[in-house]
């Protein structure tokens, strides 16, 4: 497949240097020459009311959209085909749906090459952010170079809980509420999906999901009584999977190039069908539409733009940028402050400034003691250098070493496992 070779990616990694500090600048560079444009300059004017992202979310001004090389085949060798009981599907609805369309290996084992490859071709998902996730996953859930989209036990993103999955996800169980982290609520969904209740109209933006999110959050207090928010799994992997839900899922068009997501394609992404009163999961079958358009290439998905979503969903509720956890009572909910968790390192206010930096050196160093091996050994030596490059294009302060005595709090903190798990007494289910 090879849409990005490793030169590609390395070019796509210098670009991104150049886009971290002024990611609005750079994106207005981008699509100056487009908005030059009167006939583009006219379609601004009538959009400027309704921006489809939402209401401050990038972009400032609208991407270009190419219909051509948008468009995702999803005939011939990437027909929808249903996984077979031989093949792992598991959380992701974005890794299901590459798998079932052979963007990704049929049976759910691939790369980190792979996962890369086929997330920018299909989703427009930016290099970095893509080498990042899947060496994490390879290196943490995997065999240091590939890995599962279900798998079991410690292997794959099903048995990652506590590393990698985590709780308060947008649709699917949290592990000890429900016994399983990779079964879908209906009521998670409706919830998500009452939302823009015109079908017509209806667009699940940043702005609601936004609003999701911190319904989720609450609900995880209220309902789960080993709900953790770690540093890493928390302030940014449980972002992603709501931002990635506009972000990738959204169709492109000339009229709307940042993308609408309305409640066909979204239930098409989360293999849901049926009635509105009588809505259908099935396991395993998201399935990418047909006649779908991606975001441009020019608008890759990138870290610095991940976090630009992250602080506009913490802006909206600070307890978003804290780590913390039920005490293993629903509602017993208390944050842990990130300077006792980082030594000193991090004021509070500094890592929610800064989500991805304290996410990403709190990875870093706890990753020897997670993993028992040095950070430069040769399986963790390829994620230090992966997570060593997103922080220092970030300009991150470094951690010297974690203090997670704290966490001692949360009796979630140390389950690690899936994808199934006993129920915690006390929990409360939909
Ligand atoms: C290499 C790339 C990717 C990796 C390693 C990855 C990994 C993961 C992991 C570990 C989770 C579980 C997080 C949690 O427990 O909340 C997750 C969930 C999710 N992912 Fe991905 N993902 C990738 C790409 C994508 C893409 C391209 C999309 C969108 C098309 C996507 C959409 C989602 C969504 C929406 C969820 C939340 C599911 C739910 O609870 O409803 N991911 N992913
Ligand atoms: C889609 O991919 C198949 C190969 O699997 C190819 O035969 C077909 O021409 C492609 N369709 C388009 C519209 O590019
Ligand atoms: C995406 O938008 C285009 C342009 O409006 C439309 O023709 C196409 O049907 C849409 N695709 C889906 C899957 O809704
Ligand atoms: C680690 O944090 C705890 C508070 O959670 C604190 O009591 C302890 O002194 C800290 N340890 C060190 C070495 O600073």
């Amino acid at each position: 497949m090879g849409f990005f070779t490793s030169s590609a990616i390395t070019v796509a990694c210098l670009a991104v240097n150049n886009v971290v500090a002024f990611p609005h600048l750079a994106m207005d560079g981008m699509t100056a020459p487009i908005a030059a444009d009167v006939a583009y300059k006219q379609l601004l004017e009538r959009q400027s009311a309704t921006r489809p992202q939402g209401g401050a979310p990038l972009p400032l001004t609208p991407p270009p959209f190419d219909a051509a090389s948008q468009l995702i085949n999803v005939t011939g060798a990437h027909a929808f085909v249903a996984p077979g009981s031989g093949d792992a599907r598991g959380e992701c609805p974005g890794l299901n749906a590459l798998a079932n369309h052979n963007y990704l290996p049929h049976n759910g084992i691939a790369t980190i090459n792979e996962f890369v490859s086929a997330t920018g071709q299909v989703f427009g998902m930016g290099a970095d952010l893509a080498l990042f996730l899947s060496t994490y996953g390879a290196v943490i859930d995997g065999s240091g170079t590939s890995w599962s989209i279900s798998g079991g036990p410690h292997v794959g993103i099903g048995g990652s809980h506590g590393n990698y999955e985590t709780d308060s996800s947008p649709l699917k169980s949290d592990l000890y509420q429900y016994g399983s982290n990779s079964k879908l609520i209906l009521e998670q969904f409706h919830e998500l999906y009452d939302m823009q209740p015109n079908a017509a109209t209806a667009n699940y933006n940043l702005d609601v999901l936004r609003t999701f999110r911190n319904q989720r959050f609450q609900e995880s207090i209220n309902k789960n009584p080993y709900f953790v928010y770690g540093p890493f799994t928390g302030m940014a992997v449980s972002q992603a999977a709501f931002t990635f839900i506009y972000r990738f899922m959204a169709n492109h068009s000339a009229e709307y190039p940042e993308g609408v997501l309305n409640k066909d394609v979204l239930k098409s992404f989360m293999s849901i069908s049926g009635p509105e009163n009588n809505l259908v999961w099935t396991p395993g079958h998201e399935r990418i539409p047909s006649n779908w358009y991606r975001r441009n290439t020019a608008d890759a998905y990138t870290i610095p733009y991940f976090e630009t979503d992250i602080l506009y969903f913490t802006s909206s509720n600070p307890q978003l940028t804290l780590v913390g956890c039920n005490e293993g009572k629903v509602d017993t909910y208390q944050n842990i402050d990130a300077s006792t968790l980082s030594n000193g390192a991090y004021t509070a206010a500094q890592a929610a400034a800064n989500p991805i930096c304290f996410a990403t050196e709190f990875a870093l160093a706890e990753l020897p003691g997670l993993t028992g091996l040095s950070l430069t050994s040769g399986v963790l030596g390829s994620l230090t250098s992966v997570l060593s490059s997103v922080t220092k294009n970030l300009g991150c302060k470094a951690i010297g070493s974690v203090n997670t005595t704290a966490l001692a709090l949360c009796p979630g903190f140390t389950l690690y496992g899936g994808p199934t798990a006993p129920v915690a007494p006390g929990a409360i289910q939909s």
